[in-house]
């Protein structure tokens, strides 16, 4: 058996529970990996990430691919410093190359409500790419707002606002090594 994550000491008051520990998202990240380097051989796709919480999937993910691919990176305002979607989102920085005839997997960390991404979905095909699919590690189907087709999700997780590898609150909490939830307490105080 193994032990619990232990929990960096500026976080050990505010988290409530590990949903995700480091172990199981690795396993699942080596999996996608191999998944993705299966279904695209021969494809050269562009891995497209909005930053800043997807950072850290694709850098564990692109480990664990054996097939040339690309990297690049979108940046949208969503969030701002609340837990809902504000329903604004704006490109704060567009890809570095044109994705026309390419095959693109755009890579997320979570989706909620889908808001954010059904944005930059659009955006993406209106440049004419060969093919467009998304990857997720961690889906909120729930609270889900527009229907998103997924080509590969980690796990799903119930209506519950999670912090850690690479998701924040209030910029906090990215470095977390798990997937956890935070006191009601420390939400409430925003
Ligand atoms: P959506 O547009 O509602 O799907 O929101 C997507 C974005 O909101 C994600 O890329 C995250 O940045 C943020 N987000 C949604 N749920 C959570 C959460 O539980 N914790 C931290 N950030 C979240």
């Amino acid at each position: 058996m193994t032990s619990p994550p232990s929990i960096p000491s500026f976080a050990q008051a505010d988290i409530a529970r590990i949903l995700i520990t480091p172990d199981e998202i690795q396993a699942k990240i080596a999996a996608w990996g191999e998944a993705i380097s299966r279904d695209y051989a021969g494809l050269s796709p562009v891995l497209v990430g909005i930053l800043k919480g997807s950072v850290f999937v694709l850098a564990d993910l692109l480990r664990h691919i054996t097939i040339p691919v690309r990297l690049d990176f979108i940046a949208i305002s969503s969030y701002g410093p609340q837990t809902r979607h504000s329903g604004v989102v704006r490109l704060l920085k567009d890809l570095d190359h044109s994705i026309e005839g390419c095959h693109v997997l755009v890579v997320e960390d979570i989706i909620d409500t889908g808001l954010t991404l059904s944005y930059v979905l659009r955006q993406l095909r209106q440049r004419r790419p060969a093919s467009l699919a998304v990857g997720t590690l961690l889906n909120k189907p729930v609270r889900r707002l527009v229907d998103i087709p997924l080509r590969y999700v980690g796990f799903e997780l119930p209506d519950e606002f999670v912090v850690g590898y690479g998701l924040d609150f209030r910029g906090r909490y990215r470095n977390l090594p798990f997937i956890a939830t935070l006191r009601p307490e420390i939400l409430l105080a925003a």
